[in-house]
């Protein structure tokens, strides 16, 4: 097995380094790793900067498979959200290009776990695997083991990484991924751990390789941060403040994954509908989904997360009369009190929540609403939680997702006074949960017997005999079928609701 010669196909102005070590900048260039000058002083400009240490990185692996007759492993954890799934296919992405073959399995020659900390049992998370890592690490000396993510932004948890788990070689953060080849060389240099977090950043390095999970549907990044500093939320403090990508980029990015066979793509930022509002030339949301939407070959948009105060009329609008922006809207509610909701800081009522909700399912009739909930927020007494159930009754969530509260040190909530304890947040997370089920259950039931486009995303884990898909709806459809389905909008028969999802037949193929 050797390191084949990968070409990058790239998009964007790129610097390239000729013989005499003399700089020309091209357009559409193919870039060949194997060909750049690596022992001449580092460009400085991004990405150059990262491709030249790709290359760098690629000549250590040829040493490496020389030595030990196969090329170095590595394995990239993804522990958070679809923010971080994205950011952990740039990871891959970039380690495949600085030689690496990617593997599952963390017992290998590097690891790196992308990390989460909204809750506190994400934090727990990583010290246990870390201990896992550990083992396989005391029988493999030569393993290396990074960190990054939004948990290595917080100082507390950098400083018991620091001190507790030295075996760690590599630490950086949320603002950094995009110097994974650089840190990566760097740390084989350095003794000991290196760690690198920046507090902020206003840089967006754009065009850097990634490793898609999925061959036919796509996360893009709008925008990064969060200026909402709900009191409850880490967030802003580990991500940032807001910033929008070019709207140009993006659109860029969409048309080459569509050409490389993409028919769903997911637009992701905390809070997309303040996407552009910061750019020099400004433009909303709903303009960018109307751009995105005249891409050709794209099948699917969807979006997540909106906030509740910026959805704006336009928005709905533009969803009403998209065919290809899905009939979905992630919502969070977080509370259905209007006194809870003062004080996380979320800048809407109870009253303005139901008036959305309900101008959202009058304009949109088939579309599904989703929530986020938080149960157990400090202050919070059985009825507010009457409120948040009443809200749920209302709107008829299609699946809320009901997380007990977790205080996070520096965040404004975990400095008051008035804690929920354990016992109270769980009973009132029982009594919610089983509210919220029986709402999703009566919503999905609704589309018994209908026809409708599925598109199908793999082979089902339990039945090989069947395959997994989605509504543009995001209500999971299960119909018999092979591998040669995936990625294909299939129209099925939704024969029968099973609580969250649908067993059904591709029309027009006997059951
Ligand atoms: N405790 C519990 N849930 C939280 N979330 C964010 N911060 C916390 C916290 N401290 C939830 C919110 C958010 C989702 C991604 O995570 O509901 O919408
Ligand atoms: Fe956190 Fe609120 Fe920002 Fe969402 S909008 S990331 S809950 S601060």
């Amino acid at each position: 097995m050797s390191l084949k010669t990968v070409r990058l196909k790239t998009h964007f102005l790129f610097l390239l380094y000729d013989r005499k070590g003399e700089k020309s900048r091209e357009m559409n260039q193919e870039i060949d790793l194997d060909k750049l000058d690596i022992h001449i002083e580092p460009p400085t400009e991004e990405p150059d900067r990262q491709y030249y240490f790709m290359a760098k990185c690629r000549e250590w692996a040829k040493d490496f498979e020389r030595e030990n007759g196969r090329l170095p492993k590595a394995c990239v954890v993804n522990m958070g959200c679809q923010m971080n799934a994205r950011d952990s296919e740039k990871l891959a992405g970039i380690l495949e290009q600085a030689g690496y073959r990617l593997t599952e399995n963390e017992n290998t020659d590097f690891v790196i776990f992308n990390t989460c900390t909204v809750r506190d049992n994400a934090n727990q998370k990583v010290y246990g695997r870390l201990g896992e890592l550990n083992g396989y690490k005391r029988k493999n000396p030569h393993m290396k083991i990074a960190l990054c993510g939004c948990m290595m932004q917080e100082p507390s948890a950098l400083e018991k990484i620091r001190k507790s788990y030295g075996f760690v070689d590599l630490v950086f953060g949320t603002h950094n991924i995009y110097k994974l080849a650089e840190l990566l060389w760097n740390s084989r240099q350095a003794s000991g751990m290196l760690v690198d977090i920046w507090q902020e950043t206003d840089r967006i390095v754009e065009d850097l390789p990634s490793d898609r999970k999925y061959s036919f549907k796509s996360g893009i990044n709008i925008m990064f941060g969060c200026n909402n500093f709900c009191s409850y939320c880490i967030v802003p403090y580990v991500r940032g403040r807001e910033r929008s990508r070019q709207p140009g980029e993006i659109l860029r990015e969409i048309k080459r994954l569509t050409e490389d066979g993409v028919a769903e793509v997911m637009l992701l930022g905390q809070n997309v509908n303040s996407y552009g509002k910061n750019l020099a030339e400004p433009i909303t949301f709903a303009q960018l989904l109307r751009e995105v939407e005249k891409i050709e070959g794209l099948r699917r948009i969807r979006f997540m997360t909106s906030h509740p105060k910026d959805l704006s009329d336009e928005l709905i609008q533009v969803m009403k009369e998209s065919k290809k922006i899905c009939r979905h809207l992630h919502l969070p509610l977080q509370s259905g009190s209007t006194r809870i909701l003062e004080r996380m800081n979320r800048r809407y009522t109870k009253e303005q929540y139901l008036e959305l909700a309900g101008k959202i399912r009058r304009e949109i009739p088939d579309i599904a609403i989703t929530t986020d909930i938080i149960v157990g927020f400090p202050g919070e007494t059985p009825e507010d939680l009457e409120e948040t159930i009443d809200v749920v009754r209302k709107v008829k969530f299609d699946n809320a997702f009901t997380f007990l509260y977790s205080k996070r040190t520096g965040t404004p909530a975990a400095a008051m006074e008035d804690q929920v304890p354990e016992v109270q947040r769980k009973e009132g997370f029982d009594r919610l949960l089983r509210v919220v089920q029986e709402t999703a259950r009566e919503q999905t039931a609704r589309l018994q017997g209908r026809v409708m486009d599925v598109l199908i995303e793999e082979v089902n884990e339990s039945d090989k005999s069947m395959v997994t898909g989605r509504l543009s709806n995001n209500t999971i459809v299960h119909v018999p079928g092979d591998a040669s389905l995936i990625g294909k909008i299939v129209p099925a028969v939704l024969d029968e609701c099973r609580g969250f999802y649908y067993i059904g037949h591709i029309e027009g193929q006997k059951l």
